[in-house]
């Protein structure tokens, strides 16, 4: 690596307990805790030099090759809105480049890698060859794009206060891999991809309406309480309580965009076959395996790794042909 040359990895994560509402500067409602995956992560390279005005940031960016000005501007706008963070990048020009290991048409939230190994190449930046300080990479990331602030930490993270852990914050995320079985440590998120399709719902659009949904505070309150017991559960190792509150907070988010107003739903007629399947099978094997989504219709099968081999069986035989192309990708919990 060059002098001049910073490149970082951060991965996607998945919420189990989902957040769904903001307020004030990229705030949450509630709290919510998530797996750090493994395989679908962003690389970013920046390559920063010198230039004339001591007052600006100069910046070209570049997508998988390509240059791409949406991408640009929202990091423009972004460095503009924090400036008293990034004082350290006047004077610079930086040269971006970043890539995905996930397919782009994949439907997989690609913001909170990307903003997260942004701000990790922009701190190694200030850092040179010290070490990044990640609860201030997480402030940052969080500025960018909310559910990125626990992107940084591996394994599970926890973002949001909550009364149980005196360290938690609404500013940043915190890591909670000290604080699981280690059961929990060898999950596995198998992602089916139901569509390719770009998002409906933004998650800007899609969080501000829950400003004036009916039933917000139920749902923070509710989100809340989940948050306390699935740290409880996931410290005792309690694969069955996992499993509820898992697939009652998927099924929460759908249930709060299908109630909106304007209203939409995100599950496809596929989304509801895998699910289907996934309940089936459970029901059959009495094997641990459980469903989350995400905003959008691909399903996120999630199970320990000691019943691994009977679920790809199961993913290969079954669930693939309600797939996309036959598409699913393989993750774990990085
Ligand atoms: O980080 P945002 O603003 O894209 O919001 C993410 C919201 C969900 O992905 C639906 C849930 C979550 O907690 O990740």
């Amino acid at each position: 690596m060059k002098n001049n040359q910073i490149i970082k990895r951060s991965p996607s994560n998945i919420a189990i307990v989902k957040y769904w509402g903001k307020h004030g500067n990229q705030l949450p409602n509630n709290p919510s805790i998530s797996f750090t995956l493994n395989n679908c992560f962003t690389e970013t390279k920046v390559t920063y030099s010198q230039i004339e005005n001591p007052n600006s940031i100069e910046m070209d960016f570049y997508f998988e090759g390509k240059e791409n000005q949406a991408f640009k501007s929202k990091i423009e706008k972004y460095l503009q809105e924090n400036k008293e963070h990034f004082t350290f990048l006047n004077g610079l020009h930086l040269n971006i480049e970043s890539y995905n290991s996930f397919p782009h048409s994949s439907g997989i939230a690609s913001s909170a890698s990307s903003m997260s190994a942004l701000i990790l190449c922009l701190l190694g930046i200030k850092y040179k060859d010290n070490e990044i300080n990640l609860q201030e990479a997480s402030y940052l990331s969080r500025l960018a794009s909310g559910s990125a602030a626990r992107s940084v930490y591996p394994t599970m993270t926890l973002w949001g206060k909550t009364p149980s852990l005196p360290e938690s914050s609404d500013e940043y995320a915190i890591s909670i891999a000290d604080m699981i079985n280690p059961v929990f440590k060898t999950y596995h998120d198998s992602i089916l991809i139901v569509s390719s399709k770009e998002k409906s719902v933004s998650s800007r659009a899609g969080h501000s309406l829950m400003n004036n949904h009916p039933m917000a505070e139920n749902r923070y309150a509710t989100a809340r309480k989940n948050t306390e017991d699935l740290l409880t559960i996931l410290k005792q190792g309690d694969l069955e309580g996992f499993i509820k509150i898992a697939e009652s907070e998927a099924n929460q988010l759908h249930d709060l965009m299908a109630t909106s107003t304007p209203s939409y739903t995100l599950k496809e007629e596929n989304t509801i076959n895998i699910i289907d399947k996934i309940l089936e099978f459970r029901k059959e094997t009495c094997l641990p395996i459980c469903y989350t989504l995400d905003a959008g219709p691909n399903v996120h099968l999630l199970y320990p790794d000691s019943c691994s081999e009977q679920v790809h069986s199961f993913i290969d035989e079954v669930l693939k042909n309600y797939c996309f192309n036959n598409k699913w990708i393989d993750d774990n919990n990085g």
